[in-house]
């Protein structure tokens, strides 16, 4: 299919179903058990309604900027985190740090990104932010190394990802059989025993014991560098996040990877809504960001309206990979016009004007 033809975010999903080998494919689709989660993080934007006002003058530009944790970045969403663009380009990651350039949005490239993070950041425009995920290591001082790099090579601020203390359960990727090989092959530089799988490859390097205490190591190790922790369901542990001293959190539940029946990322930000609002009040103070599930503009505006203050997306960047940095940018300018269309539809010239009184989210809010 030809790049030109391809509307939409789902229109890059079939895309890649029927180009990517099944094994690329099902690493990139697959989520925990029976997929519930995965899913409902995707339908749940249905039943938040718009409330669009009219005769507002929306004649001229809208303006997208927002700002995640005193990084601007120039639309109201960056790319997440995800290992393995290799299994769909040659040249992997580095696509999306070019397209994510070309749009002026932030990428964070995974900890096992399939590319080394000196060629990512040397592949960046003068402007352009990459953060560093970071999955904490058993052998701790690797961490302190990577965060080190990460510092030295310009990355504007560290996400620690912290769902993963075992991996999810992710039933595509047994079936298709995700091997050494297939892994070897997208991470050069990983350690593997021989027979490791991919998800136990990746993972047996992951320290099970981090607690919250060490969130302070991170903070030190990232020498200055603002610190995100991503993983956040509850929110109960969005207050210990802007307890513990970070600059903000990814409302996530890893694409849906990890816990099956684990909340949508939209439910959490509407807890937190009810009871710790303060944790929304602004995002130079401390940064929400939602991320899973959005697929289209509309979701985005409705995630802004409902207090995020940036989103997130994963997949959509990963299979848009078949089509190189042309694809990634295609995925964020549609995502773009969505948003600018939506918020005209709606009454507002800037995304700094999105408020609840823009949606009805009570079919949400009762379940
Ligand atoms: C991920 N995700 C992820 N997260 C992370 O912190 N480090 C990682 O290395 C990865 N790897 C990864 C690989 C693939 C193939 C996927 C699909 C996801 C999770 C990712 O950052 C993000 O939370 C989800 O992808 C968001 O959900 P959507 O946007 O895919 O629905």
């Amino acid at each position: 299919t030809p790049l030109s033809s391809l509307l939409n975010l789902e229109d890059f999903e079939r895309s890649a179903e029927a180009t990517l080998k099944p094994k690329s494919w099902a690493y990139y689709a697959s989520a925990a058990d029976d997929g519930w989660t995965a899913e409902q993080s995707k339908a749940i934007w249905q039943h938040v309604r718009f409330r669009p006002r009219v005769l507002r003058d929306v004649g001229g530009d809208v303006d997208l900027r927002v700002e995640i944790a005193g990084i601007e970045s120039r639309l109201p969403f960056m790319v997440s985190p995800a290992a393995m663009g290799k299994l769909a380009h040659k040249d992997g990651e580095l696509c999306i740090v070019k397209g994510a350039g070309r749009v002026g949005i932030p990428y964070a490239p995974s900890n096992h990104a399939s590319v080394s993070h000196r060629d990512l950041a040397s592949a960046a425009v003068p402007s352009q932010s990459l953060f560093f995920q970071l999955y904490v290591h058993r052998e701790r001082w690797r961490s302190e190394k990577q965060l080190a790099e990460a510092k030295e090579l310009g990355y504007k601020a560290v996400i620690v990802t912290v769902d993963v203390a075992v991996p999810g359960n992710r039933e595509l990727d047994l079936r298709t059989g995700l091997d050494e090989n297939t892994v070897l092959l997208a991470n050069p530089g990983i350690e593997v025993g021989k027979k490791a799988f991919a998800m136990a490859t990746t993972s047996a390097t992951i320290d099970a014991s981090l607690s919250w205490k060490d969130l302070d190591w991170v903070k030190k190790a990232s020498g200055g560098l603002p610190v995100l922790v991503k993983g956040i369901h509850t929110v109960e542990d969005a207050v210990l996040a802007e307890q513990y001293g970070a600059s903000g959190i990814f409302l996530s539940n890893h694409g849906g990877r990890q816990v099956n029946t684990a909340s949508t990322p939209l439910e959490v930000l509407l807890e937190i809504r009810q009871s710790a609002p303060h944790l929304l009040a602004s995002p130079s103070r401390f940064t929400v960001i939602l991320d899973g599930g959005l697929r289209r503009g509309t979701d985005i505006v409705k995630a802004l309206c409902l207090g995020a203050h940036a989103c997130s997306l994963g997949r959509p960047f990963m299979y848009s990979l078949v089509y190189g940095e042309d694809g990634v940018e295609k995925v964020a300018r549609v995502l773009e016009e969505e948003v600018v269309r939506c918020c005209k539809l709606l009454g507002v010239r800037s995304v700094k004007e999105l408020r609840p009184q823009y949606v009805n989210a009570r079919r949400v809010e009762r379940a």
